[in-house]
């Protein structure tokens, strides 16, 4: 949702005339688009914010958006006193104001509306890929997370507008559509009408999209992915078979002072429908390691769940005591050289499993969707339905569709490597 953000701040500020860099002493305007999740890229925000200070042009308007904007507030001015704005992440469309008005201070970290999305323009990183929003905040209230602070509540937005969006993406040269929520699953959505519109609808609606032909969504809490949802694997070819639904730790004790209080079984079970319904589905998921509390015994019971789902792509992290949140203040905090040792360990087991699965497409067709050319210019970008990266030689005739079949003939843990069918 981040880079998501940035995309449309990007977009947006094109769309006023101007045009990026990443050469901070020619930018006009330098905007730090920020993370609160985890402290590392918090504690770098006002040291990076001292270093744009001394390298950019005198004139040059700067700020921060995003969640460590709403979490510094007006501290912010305080702390760097030339500072132009600070815009948390429901209120980053207010950017252009201080184009018009450069000598005031512009502060806005509220929350509560979606307006946001409906103001800004659309970018992203590949012309074929649209991201539409469709949900942000979270109600789920995970103990270690901020988001529900610096997010807030969870919203829906409107069912046509998300048709409306996805209509004109894929009229502009959308060729698949990632639908975006902290809590994307929990998608809710009630008309004048008192109809309910649900993730399902949605899916349905935009499969019959003649010029999409890949639909994915991101990212899933285990409970929202109810019956009517695991049914789209099944109907729903447009549906690509690859799941983010971050089960977070293995141990029981450990979800329920997470505040995450699902059964391990029911969370199998799930996997086990989603199996039945789309057998070639593959999972992804994120793990926290020391959280506070967790024995070695938990641990152990994260890296069985691990070898259990064998998760072909998987984020994992440190805990991070955070601001707002009631993790931060439980007692048996866990010692980082703990921490440390268990995120190697995991990290290892899951990198195994990223590997053998990548190897195991080797000789497979797969159909992949053109991302762009690679740095270089010598190879094309594509992805997998797994979204892995597959890198393919630029064709010599220059064309390359932007849907194709291609044959796997090599892999490692990071990406694929094929051949134009
Ligand atoms: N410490 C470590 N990881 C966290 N995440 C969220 N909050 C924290 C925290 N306090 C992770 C979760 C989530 C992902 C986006 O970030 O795994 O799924
Ligand atoms: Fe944070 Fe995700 Fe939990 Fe919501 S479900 S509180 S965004 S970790």
């Amino acid at each position: 949702m981040n880079v998501y953000d940035g995309w449309r701040i990007a977009a947006m500020l094109t769309h006023h005339g101007l045009t990026q860099t990443d050469n901070i002493p020619d930018a006009d305007i330098i905007i730090l688009n920020t993370c609160a999740v985890r402290a590392k890229a918090t504690d770098k925000v006002f040291s990076a914010l001292g270093r744009i200070r001394r390298a950019k042009k005198p004139s040059a308007l700067f700020g921060i958006v995003g969640c460590v904007a709403r979490e510094a507030g007006s501290d912010a001015f305080r702390r760097i006193p030339d500072l132009n704005f600070v815009l948390g992440p429901q209120s980053y469309h207010k950017l252009p104001e201080i184009l018009k008005d450069p000598d005031t201070k512009l502060l806005n970290i509220d929350l509560g509306g979606l307006e946001k999305f409906d103001e800004l323009p659309q970018m992203t990183h590949s012309p074929s890929v649209a991201y539409i929003p469709i949900q942000e905040g979270c109600n789920h209230v995970c103990t270690y997370c901020i988001v529900p602070y610096t997010r807030g509540r969870e919203l829906s937005r409107p069912y046509a507008d998300v048709i409306r969006d996805t209509i004109h993406a894929a009229k502009t040269g959308a060729i698949e559509i990632c639908f975006l929520g902290q809590n994307v699953n929990g998608y809710k959505y009630t008309d004048e009408n008192g109809k309910l519109f649900r993730l399902s609808d949605l899916i349905r609606e935009t499969a019959k999209i003649p010029e999409i032909m890949r639909i994915r969504f991101t990212s899933s809490y285990p409970t929202e992915m109810t019956d009517d949802l695991i049914d789209m694997f099944k109907s729903e070819q447009k549906l690509l078979p690859f799941l983010n639904m971050p089960i977070q730790s293995g141990a029981q004790n450990v979800l329920k002072r997470m505040n995450r209080p699902y059964s391990l079984e029911l969370y199998c079970d799930i996997i086990h429908k989603l199996k039945i319904a789309r057998p070639d589905i593959q999972i992804s998921s994120d793990f926290i390691v020391g959280f506070p509390g967790e024995t070695d015994e938990d641990f152990e019971q994260t890296m069985k769940i691990a070898e259990q789902i064998k998760y072909i792509n998987s984020y994992s992290f440190k805990y991070s005591p955070r601001p707002h949140t009631a993790a931060a203040l439980m007692p048996d905090q866990i010692p980082e050289n703990i921490k440390s040792e268990r995120l190697a360990k995991l990290d290892s087991y899951l990198n195994s499993v990223q590997r053998a699965f990548n190897e195991s497409c080797i000789d497979k067709t797969l159909e992949c969707l053109l991302e762009g050319p690679d740095k270089t210019g010598k190879h094309l970008v594509y992805r997998t339905p797994y979204m892995q990266q597959c890198i393919v030689p630029t064709p010599t005739d220059g064309t390359a569709p932007k849907l194709a079949q291609i044959k796997i003939t090599a892999a490692n843990k990071a990406s694929l490597r094929g051949t134009l069918e």
